[in-house]
């Protein structure tokens, strides 16, 4: 039977606990929310929704084309300029997705006899952009520069080595200066995701590279996502001008998709403006985090100490980190549920996301919620 092997895999995912389901959430949920990516509690703010309303109603709930056709407005060119500045990047171009941005910088800068060194813990879309790559794949060691070392140490030129700067599963960070020093030492470019970082990390929330004193380092691009921080969709690649020059003419998920929508770019581009304002919004975040982890391991849960807002709790088997998602969720706390395959070490967690806007009394409910959920 035509597609009969789908409900074998279906059976066997019920087996272990990994079946997945969608769960359309409603406008005016109670629940108190550690599980989105909203880091900096702008997704819904009145400034942000008032210009993604406002981009629409000018521009049109389209961007009506491919960049390269009619997919490029005025808003799009103000976005990358201010985006650039802000994270001190020589320039930036806009993508319709992080997912996108990760899969132009790393099929684009990889061309045929490259080699591409990646980090074990990478994020699915850092990894499928080296599958569609035409170099060579080398994937080593997680947050270990001596195996980006031992890696870059050959003869395989040019090369790239590609990395999260705050992995997605645990909320740690990569050994980002070692990494620089070791790309240097080799002529090797650096391609750093900062998903989790933009908004989080550095000065203001200019993110992790700038956090390093790499921001516009020689040999450096950083990829970035709109949707988390930011409130808003759509992703980025920055770096210097001939490499952002390159990707407009060779990076296949900018010239065949359509632009990002207006309303996503004019929400974006007002979140950055906020940020500007309110850059204490960064550190909060991170203090939220902080104080979770802290607060977690007090309780004697196995918390990963936080470099950004993602804290990553152990469970002890995928069912039971779904149990207890559940459970945490029928008492009014929305967690999320990492377990494999998303996770490359097969362990299964919740994960919990500190938002700056959480207050202290939130970030203690939801403590006593997971304790007494506790499988
Ligand atoms: C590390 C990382 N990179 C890239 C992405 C993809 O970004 P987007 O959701 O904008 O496609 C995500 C998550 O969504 C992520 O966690």
């Amino acid at each position: 039977m035509a597609f009969g092997w789908i409900d074998e895999q279906a059976r066997a995912r019920r087996r272990t606990g990994l079946v997945r389901t969608l769960r359309p959430r409603a406008a005016d949920s109670p629940l108190l929310d550690l599980a989105s990516n909203d880091y900096l509690g702008l997704a819904r703010h009145p400034e942000i929704t008032e210009a993604a309303a406002e981009a629409a109603r000018v521009w049109g709930g389209g961007s009506t084309g491919s960049r390269l056709v009619t997919g490029t407005t005025e808003l799009h060119g103000d976005l990358e300029r201010e985006l650039a500045e802000f994270c001190g990047f020589e320039a930036a171009l806009v993508f319709s997705s992080g997912y996108a941005a990760n899969l132009a910088a790393v099929t684009a800068l990889a061309p045929h006899g490259s080699l591409i060194v990646s980090d074990s813990g990478n994020h699915a879309s850092l990894i499928d952009g080296c599958r569609l790559a035409h170099g060579t794949t080398q994937v080593v060691a997680h947050a270990d520069p001596q195996a980006f070392r031992k890696a870059l140490d050959t003869r395989r030129r040019p090369a790239v080595a590609v990395s999260d700067t705050v992995f997605s599963v645990d909320g740690d960070a990569a050994p980002l200066a070692e990494l620089a020093v070791v790309c240097r030492e080799f002529d090797a470019g650096l391609i750093m995701d900062d998903a989790h970082g933009l908004g989080v990390l550095g000065t203001g929330g200019r993110g992790a590279l700038h956090a390093a004193g790499l921001a516009g380092a020689p040999g450096v691009v950083v990829t970035v996502t709109l949707s988390k921080s930011l409130g808003s969709q759509g992703g980025a690649v920055l770096g210097p001008a001939h490499v952002i020059d390159h990707l407009v003419n060779a990076a296949r998920t900018f010239i065949f998709d359509t632009g990002l929508a207006p309303a996503a770019a004019g929400a974006a581009l007002a979140a950055l403006r906020l940020l500007r304002r309110e850059p204490e919004r960064a550190a909060r975040a991170r203090a939220v985090a902080t104080a979770l982890h802290a607060r977690l391991t007090a309780e004697g849960h196995e918390a990963v100490r936080p470099d950004a807002a993602v804290v990553s709790v152990r469970a002890p088997s995928p069912e039971q980190a779904v149990r207890w998602a559940a459970d945490c969720r029928s008492a009014g706390l929305a967690v999320g549920c990492f377990r494999p395959p998303s996770v490359p070490d097969g362990i299964s967690r919740l994960r919990l996301t500190a938002r700056a806007d959480l207050s202290d009394g939130q970030v203690e409910h939801a403590v006593r919620v997971i304790g007494e959920t506790r499988p």
